[in-house]
């Protein structure tokens, strides 16, 4: 029997609705397999956790997540209670930070039975590797003088080391898939860090000698998902710019609530974090009609970080099926409940 021990933190909003009907699945998919079974520990951290006790989460809570061998995690912010730097900082940026979860994989692909914005998605299927852990998310810089005078100073910090791991995580993953990755960069002059990215890129490609290379300015690259989305395979992407080419990719999958995502580390240190691209989403929370399949996609990538490929796939199958048979949210066009939706693709998994 494999048993895997998770955190759970559901957070805030939306979150709180869609990783539980997550765990419900995986519940029912440990069932299903028979040899594998999940202890999940929920840990309450969030903005009404910071508005009791001052912090988002115990000074102790890195050593009570580390002995887990994933984390799972819904969405964390709640702006109108808790600013977004203290609480995305203090939790969420914290977490990928100390557990040094340097890359973020976040795949978009079409859906049968989806409706994409796009009038003919011709099948795209992509995966942005985003560097996580720098970039243009360091936290180098300040703010200087005051009133007219004040200056806000970002740096950018790229190391050989960070970037270099990164495209190497990319250059690994086309093995598996098409051979093709593509740079997201924006080299053309004007930003600093931009053509020592492209020089690790092209070092990076030597190494791999059978993938086929690509780098597209970002500007032009946001646009090319759009007008053709088939061409990309892998696009390895900054912190930044990954962040922003992976809500084209969940737009044109059709709603940001379907969109998953990993946080891996590496080095085998500290477990490595899933959690789907869309926020807390207040607009929605309470009413019962969040997109569960972010969650439940992510959760589907956590089975296969822990080599349990097949009973991810039986699980994408389901959500597939599920939405191509027009049960689905208001995001998609639907009618269905976040409960409605969940149940659906566990009738769809007991099928497979
Ligand atoms: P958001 O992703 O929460 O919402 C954007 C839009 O998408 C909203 O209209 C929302 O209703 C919709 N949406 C998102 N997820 C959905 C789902 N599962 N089903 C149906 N509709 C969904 O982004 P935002 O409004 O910019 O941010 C809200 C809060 O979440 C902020 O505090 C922000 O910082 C935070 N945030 C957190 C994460 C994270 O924890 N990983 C990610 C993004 C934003
Ligand atoms: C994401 C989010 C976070 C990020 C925010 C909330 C800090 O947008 O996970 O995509 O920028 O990484
Ligand atoms: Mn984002």
């Amino acid at each position: 029997m494999k048993d895997f021990n998770i955190a759970v933190i559901p957070g805030d909003g939306i979150g709180k609705e869609v990783v539980s009907e997550a765990v419900r699945v995986l519940e029912t998919a440990a069932d299903l397999h028979g040899g594998l079974s999940f202890q999940f520990t929920e840990y309450p951290w969030n903005c009404d956790y910071y508005l009791e006790h001052g912090v988002m989460m115990p000074e102790d809570g890195l050593e009570q997540l580390q002995p887990h061998d994933a984390v799972f995690l819904g969405a964390v912010g709640d702006p109108n209670k808790v600013p977004d730097h203290i609480s995305l900082w203090g939790l969420l940026i914290n977490i990928r930070r100390s557990f040094e979860q340097v890359v973020n994989i976040r795949p978009a692909k079409h859906i049968k039975g989806v409706r994409s914005p796009l009038h003919d998605p011709k099948g795209f299927d992509f995966i942005v590797v985003r560097e996580n852990s720098e970039g243009e998310y360091s936290e180098s810089g300040g703010r200087i003088h005051q009133g007219d005078d004040e200056i806000a100073i970002q740096n950018a910090v790229f190391t050989k080391k960070g970037t270099r791991r990164a495209m190497d995580y990319a250059f690994k993953l086309a093995e598996s898939r098409r051979h093709h990755v593509t740079s997201a960069t924006k080299s053309n002059g004007i930003v600093h860090s931009m053509p020592f990215w492209d020089e690790v890129f092209k070092e990076t490609a030597i190494d791999f000698p059978d993938i086929k290379t690509r780098k597209v300015h970002i500007d032009a690259l946001s646009a090319f998902l759009v007008s053709q989305p088939e061409t990309f395979d892998v696009i390895v992407a900054s912190n930044l710019f990954g962040d922003i080419l992976t809500d084209v990719g969940a737009a044109i999958m059709g709603s940001i609530g379907i969109a998953p995502s990993a946080n891996i580390n590496l080095n085998g240190k500290y477990p490595s974090m899933f959690e789907p691209v869309h926020g807390s989403a207040p607009d929605i929370v309470g009413k019962g009609i969040a997109n569960p399949i972010g969650q439940i996609w992510t959760a589907k990538m956590m089975l296969d970080h822990f080599g349990e490929n097949e009973l991810g796939n039986h699980l994408l199958s389901s959500i597939e099926n599920v939405l191509d048979s027009g049960i689905k949210t208001p995001d998609l066009g639907g009618k269905a409940t976040t409960e409605e939706v969940t149940n659906a693709v566990i009738n769809e998994l007991k099928k497979l």
